[in-house]
C-alpha cells in the first residue's frame, strides 16, 4: 500500500473548534479519520480519510466480548516556524505491533501507517492548536470485528486513527500531582498483558482509580502483581525517582509499558552525564529513601502526561512528601527540552522529530 492511495474524503461542513485557551484532554475531536480494513484474505486494505463519524458494527462483533484491541498514543506539535511534527512515531508503530503480536492482532506496515498519520493531520491541519502546551493527541487503535462470539482471535479487523487537540492531561497542569500507592486491586502480571498497550489493562485499572480519585489522588501507582512489593508504573505514565543524586526507574520486566518518553527521559539524562539506572525498585526502599532524606524527586513521564511533578505519595496512609510538593530541577529540565525538542525549540540532537509535510504527497482538495 502507497500513503498517495489513500481516499480522502472530505466531509461536507467544517465542525468549530473549541477554545484552545481552555481545552481539556481528550473531550473534542476533528473533522476527519482514517480507517482500513483487514482480512484473511486481502489483509490489510481499503485505507481512506472520511469525515469524522460514528461506527456501524454488528453487537457479535468480537471486540465487545473479549477485548481484543489495542491502541497507541501520539501528539503533533505546532512548532515556532509553523510546521507540524511528530515525536519519534516509528516508536510507537514499534509497540502498536509488540502489543499486536501479544493480541493475536496481525501485524501493520509501520511506515505506511506513519504516512497516513501524517496525511490525515494535513487533513486536519488547521486542527493543531497553537496556544502554549497544547497539541494534537492522535489516538491509532485496532478493533477485532468479525462477528463471532466463540473464544478465537479475529479474522477481521479495523485500524482507526483519531485525532484531539488537547491541554493537559492532568488538572493540575504541570503542577506536582498526588499519587496512592494501590495495594489491594493489581493491573497486570509478569506474562500478563502489562507490556501491551490494550484496553484490558486500563479496564482493570478503573476500579482503584476510582478509589484513589475519591480520596483526592490524580492516580495510582501500581506494584507488582505477584508480591505487591516492587513500583512497576502509574497507569497513565512511567515512573522515575531521584534518589541521592541518582535518576531511577523500575526496569522493564514484562508487565511494565515500554514509554517511549520513559526511553526519551532516559537517553537525555545519560545525554547529560546525570547518573540514571532501570532496576527493580521496592517500595519499602523508596520508604527508607525518604525516611532518610534521600528522595529528591518523583515525577512521571509519558505522552498525555509529559513529564508530571509527583509532590505526594501515600502508602499504607504514610504520606511521602517530596521535594516540599514542588516541582523538582530534574524533572522542570526534561519538561523544558523535551517539549523544546517537540515544539522545535530546542535542537533536536538525537533527529527524535520529523515533520508532517515531510512524509506527505499533494493531498486531493
Ligand atoms: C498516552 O500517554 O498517550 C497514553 O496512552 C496514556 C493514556 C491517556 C491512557
Amino acid at each position: 500500500m502507497e500513503a498517495q492511495n489513500i481516499q480522502v474524503n472530505h466531509c461536507a461542513v467544517k465542525k468549530e473548534k473549541p477554545n484552545t485557551d481552555q481545552l481539556e484532554f481528550g473531550t473534542v475531536f476533528t473533522d476527519h479519520m482514517f480507517i482500513m480494513d483487514y482480512s484473511e484474505e486481502s489483509k490489510w486494505h481499503d485505507a481512506r480519510i472520511v469525515p469524522y463519524q460514528p461506527l456501524t458494527i454488528d453487537p457479535s462483533s468480537m471486540v465487545f466480548h473479549y477485548g481484543q484491541s489495542v491502541f497507541e498514543g501520539m501528539k503533533a506539535y505546532l512548532s515556532s516556524d509553523g510546521d507540524t511534527q511528530l515525536f519519534r512515531p516509528e516508536k510507537n508503530m514499534q509497540r502498536l505491533n509488540h502489543s499486536n503480536d501479544r493480541l493475536c492482532i496481525p501485524q501493520v506496515d509501520e511506515n505506511f501507517v506513519i504516512q497516513a498519520i501524517k496525511k490525515l493531520i494535513s487533513v486536519d491541519q488547521d486542527w493543531v492548536p497553537e496556544a502554549e502546551g497544547t497539541t494534537l493527541y492522535i489516538r491509532p487503535f485496532i478493533i477485532s470485528t468479525e462477528s463471532y462470539i466463540g473464544v478465537a482471535p479475529s479474522a477481521h479487523y479495523k485500524l482507526i486513527v483519531i485525532l484531539s487537540p488537547v491541554g493537559a492531561y492532568y488538572k493540575e497542569g504541570i503542577n506536582p500531582v498526588k499519587i496512592a500507592v494501590e495495594n489491594e486491586f493489581v493491573r497486570t502480571v509478569k506474562g500478563g498483558t502489562g507490556e501491551a498497550k490494550t484496553g484490558g489493562n486500563y479496564a482493570a485499572s478503573l476500579k482503584a482509580q476510582e478509589i484513589a480519585g475519591h480520596k483526592g489522588f490524580a492516580q495510582v501507582l501500581w506494584l507488582d502483581g505477584v508480591e505487591k512489593k516492587y513500583i512497576e508504573e502509574v497507569g497513565s505514565m512511567n515512573i522515575f525517582f531521584k534518589i541521592n543524586g541518582e535518576v531511577v526507574t523500575p526496569a522493564l520486566n514484562g508487565s511494565i509499558l515500554e514509554g517511549v518518553t520513559r526511553n526519551s527521559v532516559i537517553q537525555l539524562l545519560k545525554h547529560w552525564n546525570i547518573p540514571v539506572v532501570e532496576r527493580k525498585i521496592s517500595m519499602e526502599e523508596l520508604q527508607q529513601a525518604h525516611e532518610d532524606g534521600l528522595l529528591e524527586e518523583a515525577f512521571g513521564a509519558g505522552t498525555a502526561a509529559v513529564i508530571s511533578p509527583i509532590g505526594q505519595i501515600t502508602w499504607n496512609n504514610n504520606d511521602f512528601l517530596i521535594n516540599g510538593e514542588k516541582t523538582g530541577e530534574v524533572a522542570k529540565k526534561l519538561y523544558d527540552t523535551l517539549t523544546g525538542i517537540q515544539y522545535g525549540r530546542e535542537e533536536d540532537p538525537f533527529g527524535w522529530v520529523t515533520k508532517v509535510k515531510d512524509g506527505v504527497t499533494k493531498i486531493a482538495q
